[in-house]
């Protein structure tokens, strides 16, 4: 009784999901259409406006832990997907080893990034600390966003809808390595599998049977993955829009933003006609 009724959620799930992807993705074209609108893609592109940075350059370290993760991430939810939904022939025994590993690199990449966020000499945990000041100036930044405002406030590295992103993957993240290490079903620890050393203990007991929990631990793996790639999708086309330079330098790419054109929000707002001298990037960080 209980499995039908999950059978259906997961339909649910899947309509409920493909439908939201579906909007979000017209909601993007949307705002790319009201960037372009608003003069500010031509702006940046074209005068090369950007938000300007103080401090100095990312090291090296985080960025080769991003990109492992964005390779990873990827890996995972085609080959994900794939195991739920076959969609080309012959391609599950391979699809599973890329999942296995990428599941494996996925979850060392992460304790190695919270690692350095916390105890590298270079750490920097404080810039994802949503500050007080954060959130009075949420409501600002919501409004840039959204082209109310033509300006948006300039507080550190990250605003704070960056912040809260980038701080959401952390939990959902080991919630995605726990609720998957749980679907590994074969019992070669000491005669337990990994779901019931996970599960069987607690919500097995508490939901009657340790299959019964492996079958919530797989919805919920698979709620998170679409909570992955909507979150992704919104952070990658923000971080390509907002701040291309930026992009290109996070990933090693060559970027001609020291070169050309003027910075726009050194400090306060980005509101500066084309072409005006950066303000003052000494001025010290609000945080
Ligand atoms: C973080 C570490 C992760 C672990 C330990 C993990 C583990 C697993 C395991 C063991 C399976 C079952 C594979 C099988 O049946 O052979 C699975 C399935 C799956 N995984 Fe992961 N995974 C992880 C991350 C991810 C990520 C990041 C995504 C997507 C963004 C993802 C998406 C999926 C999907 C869609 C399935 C199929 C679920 C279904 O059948 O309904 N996984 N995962
Ligand atoms: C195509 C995919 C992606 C692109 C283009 C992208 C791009 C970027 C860029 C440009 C930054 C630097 C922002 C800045 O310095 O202002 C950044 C930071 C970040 N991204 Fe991504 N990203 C992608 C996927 C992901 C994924 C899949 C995750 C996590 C699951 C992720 C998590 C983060 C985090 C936590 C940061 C904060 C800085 C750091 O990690 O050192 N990103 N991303």
């Amino acid at each position: 009784m209980a499995e039908i009724t999950l059978t259906e959620l997961n339909v649910w799930l899947d309509v409920g999901f493909t439908i939201l992807y579906v909007v979000l993705v017209v909601a993007l074209v949307g705002h790319f259409i009201g960037n372009v609108l608003t003069g500010r893609i031509k702006k940046r592109f074209v005068h090369k406006q950007w938000p300007h940075h103080e401090g100095p350059p990312v090291p090296f370290l985080p960025k080769f832990l991003h990109f492992q993760h964005v390779f990873s991430m990827f890996a995972l939810a085609f080959s994900g997907l794939y195991i739920r939904f076959p969609f080309f022939d012959g391609g599950r025994t391979a699809m599973r080893w890329v999942h296995y590993v990428f599941m494996i690199i996925v979850t060392i990449n992460l304790i190695w990034r919270l690692w350095y966020a916390f105890y590298a000499k270079q750490r920097d945990y404080k810039e994802f600390a949503i500050t007080k000041e954060d959130i009075v100036t949420a409501p600002k930044v919501i409004l840039y966003y959204t082209f109310v405002k033509n300006s948006k406030p300039h507080l550190g590295k990250y605003n704070v809808m960056q912040k809260g992103t980038y701080t959401l993957f952390v939990p959902l993240l080991i919630l995605q390595a726990y609720t998957g290490f749980a679907l590994v079903a074969d019992q070669f620890i000491f005669g337990y599998s990994p779901r019931d050393l996970l599960l069987g203990w607690w919500l097995g007991a508490l939901v009657g049977s340790t299959d019964l929990a492996g079958w919530y631990a797989r919805t919920a793996h698979y709620v998170i993955t679409w909570l992955f790639i909507i979150l992704t999708t919104i952070h990658a086309y923000l971080s390509m829009t907002e701040d291309f330079p930026a992009f290109q330098s996070f990933f090693g790419l060559p970027s001609d933003h020291d070169s050309h054109g003027a910075h726009d929000d050194a400090h306060g707002h980005d509101t500066e006609p084309h072409g005006a001298p950066a303000l003052n990037p000494s001025a010290s960080k609000a945080e």
